[in-house]
């Protein structure tokens, strides 16, 4: 329901930033439905995952480097607070994800009400880093008061699209989000990470039977 609300505001003629994950992905399809009836958009997908299913489903997709800007993104999250500060990459796809947000002029976060917290950092934050320094920012994360692993899947490091590795760091409750967002910046070797402060508009949260917006 969220994804379908979010889905509407999308405007002929728009470029249209495409999020990651299982909820992103019911905005993709919803999308494709409006551009089956005639919508006319560009997209621009925040991963290969969603690169292939829009290109599927029929959306054309542009470069990101051939625009100066987003109009619209519709994105997940994997928790969000009412004054909109967000933990994503819990897919692995923050890197795009935050830069698509950054060029973007509304950014749409897309969730159910399981995602909402009173405080980000009950999910362990995603932080990409470059192969070379994961132990360095281990040891820099853990003075920050984290506890960081290496993220693994099917018994493998879990390698990003970009090449790098992802520390999901458990910072139990993350009071400053600005602030642990600035440090975390400050660490060598750390190429981006899941908090995203200041970049959602607005967040669509279907509970029950409503789309509950927060602004
Ligand atoms: C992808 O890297 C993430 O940022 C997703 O947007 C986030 O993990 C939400 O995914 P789900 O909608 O699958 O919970």
């Amino acid at each position: 329901m969220a994804a379908e609300a979010a889905a509407a505001l999308v405007k002929d003629g728009q470029i249209v930033g495409l999020g990651t994950g299982s909820t992103a992905e019911f905005a993709v399809k919803a999308i494709a439905a409006r551009v089956q009836a005639g919508l006319k958009i560009q997209g621009i997908p925040t991963s290969d995952s969603t690169a292939k299913m829009a290109t599927a489903l029929g959306i054309s997709l542009i470069d990101i480097n051939s625009v100066d800007t987003i109009d619209i993104t519709i994105d997940g999250a994997d928790e969000f607070t009412s004054r909109l500060e967000l933990i994503k990459g819990g897919g692995g796809a923050l890197l795009k994800e935050k830069i698509v947000a950054s060029k973007t002029a509304q950014e749409i976060i897309i969730a159910d009400s399981s995602k909402h917290v009173e405080l980000l950092g009950q999910f362990k934050l995603p932080v990409e880093v470059i192969p070379f320094a994961s132990r360095y920012v281990l040891q820099q994360v853990a003075r920050l008061g984290g506890n960081g692993v290496i993220r693994q899947h099917k018994g493998e490091t879990f390698i990003t699209e970009e090449g790098n590795v992802i520390v999901d760091v458990d910072f139990k409750q993350i009071t400053d989000p600005k602030g642990l967002s600035e440090a975390l910046n400050g660490i060598v070797g750390v190429v981006e990470h899941g908090l995203f402060v200041g970049l959602a508009q607005q967040v669509m949260m279907g509970q029950g039977t409503e789309v509950k917006v927060f602004r």
